[in-house]
């Protein structure tokens, strides 16, 4: 079980990787837009290998900026290559459900020694095909599947559980987290890692009551 932070902020990844909770980092397009990285594949490449060399050996995901197949092997080749705990996000089909992403997948892994983390998943099917083919990591959008009214927890159960009766190696991330409440319960179902928002990670540890506690401790300290 394992906590990943869902950032390209460096600040935060800091913070984090300094308190020894975190055991990886995603990324992936729009994360580093918002974060403000600019400069295309040089913004990332440069961004990417800050947040590989503060982690290290823990793996940071980073995704192909095309969905043209072999710009895409191309691409993560190259990524690949920027260290050694580089994963790379592939989306499990392109924006018109084209299927080729598939293919390139497999021929990562398995032609090319590159670690792949199929994304933007929403269900455990699409999860267990991506695996098949030899993925890493596996991404379910935890949030934007129980925006659409479906409870992820039960795909969450589902997929490992059939992961686990094909001794399929790869290893369930549930993202798109909006509550607090998400990892401990998505961790719960049986996903192997939870990658979490930093916000979310402070909401999850720091508790009122155990302020208003401590704050007692400390003043009894003084008057004893
Ligand atoms: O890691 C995937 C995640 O960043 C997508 O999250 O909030 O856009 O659904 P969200």
């Amino acid at each position: 079980m394992a906590i990943f932070l869902d950032t390209s902020k460096i600040k935060e990844i800091q913070k984090y990787h300094k308190m020894g909770i975190i055991r990886g980092v995603t990324t992936n397009p729009t994360i580093m837009f918002k974060d403000g990285i600019t400069g295309g594949l040089g913004g990332i490449k440069k961004q990417t290998i800050k947040i590989a060399q503060l982690i290290a050996p823990y793996p940071v995901s980073v995704e192909v900026t095309t969905n043209d197949p072999q710009d895409m092997v191309k691409q993560a080749r190259e990524f690949a290559k920027w260290a050694e705990n580089v994963v790379v996000k592939i989306t499990i089909h392109g924006p018109n459900g084209e299927l080729d992403n598939m293919g390139v997948i497999h021929d990562l892994e398995t032609k090319y020694d590159v670690r792949v983390n199929v994304t933007a998943m929403m269900s455990a099917q699409q999860c267990l095909l991506a695996a098949m083919a030899g993925a890493s990591y596996i991404s379910l959008f935890g949030g934007r599947v129980n925006n659409m009214g479906y409870n992820v927890c039960d795909e969450i159960v589902k997929l490992r559980q059939v992961l686990d009766l094909q001794d399929l190696d790869a290893k369930i991330i549930v993202a798109s987290t909006r509550e607090i409440l998400n990892v401990i319960e998505w961790l719960e179902a049986g996903a192997h890692i939870v990658t979490v928002l930093p916000n979310l990670l402070e909401g999850m540890l720091v508790h009122p009551y155990s302020k208003e506690t401590v704050r007692m401790f400390l003043d009894d300290a003084v008057k004893l």
